[in-house]
């Protein structure tokens, strides 16, 4: 698909359903190729640069949305469950995800939905629940389409979910299928596409199989500026337009990189990524930081622990000031005795969460 329209279905849906039911895990991702900055003037959720992310595998939102025929078919109804809670505060969200996927989804006004959901990451961890949270939503919306419309094509389904996932948070949609997922139109690589995620489909070398991230949680507050927010300050800012080139060629630096394992130029590109992101807000008008004391601390502990054991552990950053760790498995075990005596100090109560590369959305 290459158009937005070619995700509004074009015939009546083939079968009629009166009501039922589907859940799908999503798990989170971790960019190593960042996106920050949106192309508004070419649509919703437009990214400015393309991305490439690692999926993750333990840390997911599990979500369940059970479907029912209603009468009043004016306007579209749901409830919201956390963890089979009644949660009112998710609402605002999920009603402006529905908004967004209205014009693709000709059924949504058809049914009444329940919407259950749940984390396995532990409560306010500052794990961002939007990329998860949102693929995790858009695959139950695309089960009950093909269930409506049963001819359709896996490839189909997978692209739509994705689509479906951008219009709820930008990086979800790289969370829904692949270990490796690239999403903005990007010249060497085939199919890729701004409007949805697709797999890596280059050649990847076996350094990167079951690739760790430690995601240590160094602080679990609120954020002070929103991700929102911060992808519109690049707009009008100084750097921006050369920042954008930069994450093209970044990603076609990082393409003979995952083929051929070099990890001494990978860590380079991803940390390089990950300081460029925080200067971006740094460097915008209003300016804001969102990395901590600690954020720096094990910054400089992971350059310090590599220089005198040459062992290729890096780090990234997403948009706070945790601090994801990333290696090959097969240092693991000194990378988390390393991680216990040296780091485990900077993260609030102690706290890290450990994960490693994963494969997308489950049906369950
Ligand atoms: C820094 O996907 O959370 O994590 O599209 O507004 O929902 P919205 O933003 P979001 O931005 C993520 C930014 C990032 C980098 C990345 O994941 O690529």
């Amino acid at each position: 698909m290459t158009a937005t329209n070619d995700f509004i279905p074009i015939t009546p849906y083939t079968h009629n359903i009166e009501k039922g039911i589907f859940q799908w895990s999503a798990p989170s991702n971790i960019a190593l190729v960042k996106y920050w900055g949106k192309r508004d003037d070419l649509g919703h959720q437009i990214p400015a640069n393309p991305s490439i992310s690692f999926t993750l595998n333990h840390y997911k939102t599990i979500t369940s949305v059970a479907f029912e025929k209603k009468v009043n078919q004016d306007n579209w109804s749901f409830d919201l469950l956390f963890e089979g809670q009644p949660k009112e505060e998710f609402k605002p969200k999920i009603q402006k995800f529905l908004e967004r996927i209205a014009p693709f989804m000709p059924f949504l006004k058809d049914y009444h939905f329940t919407i259950n959901t749940q984390n396995t990451f532990p409560h306010s961890s500052g794990i961002a629940s939007s990329a998860s949270g949102m693929a995790a939503l858009a695959m139950n919306f695309m089960s009950i389409e093909k269930a409506l419309n049963p001819e359709m094509t896996e490839e189909y389904f997978y692209q739509k979910a994705s689509f479906l996932a951008r219009l709820g948070s930008g990086s979800a949609c790289r969370s829904v299928k692949g270990n490796l997922v690239v999403w903005g139109n990007q010249e060497n690589i085939e199919g890729s596409s701004n409007l949805y995620g697709v797999p890596f489909s280059g050649k990847v070398h076996s350094i990167f199989e079951n690739y760790q991230d430690t995601i240590l949680l160094v602080d679990k507050g609120e954020k002070q500026v929103s991700s929102t927010v911060g992808h519109d300050l690049m707009h009008n800012h100084p750097f921006a337009e050369r920042r954008f080139e930069q994450a093209h060629e970044n990603i076609d630096q990082l393409i003979p990189i995952f083929e051929n394992g070099d990890l001494e130029a990978f860590i380079k590109i991803v940390e390089s990524e990950a300081l460029t992101l925080h200067a971006m807000m740094m460097t915008s008008m209003p300016y804001f930081i969102l990395m901590k004391p600690n954020t720096l601390q094990i910054i400089n502990a992971i350059w310090k622990y590599r220089n005198e054991t040459k062992t290729p552990v890096c780090f990234t950053l997403d948009a706070g000031a945790n601090v994801h760790v990333l290696y090959p498995e097969n240092v693991k075990e000194s990378v988390l005795q390393f991680i216990q005596s040296e780091l485990v100090g900077y993260c609030q109560n102690g706290q890290y969460l450990c994960d490693q590369i994963g494969f997308g959305a489950a049906t369950l």
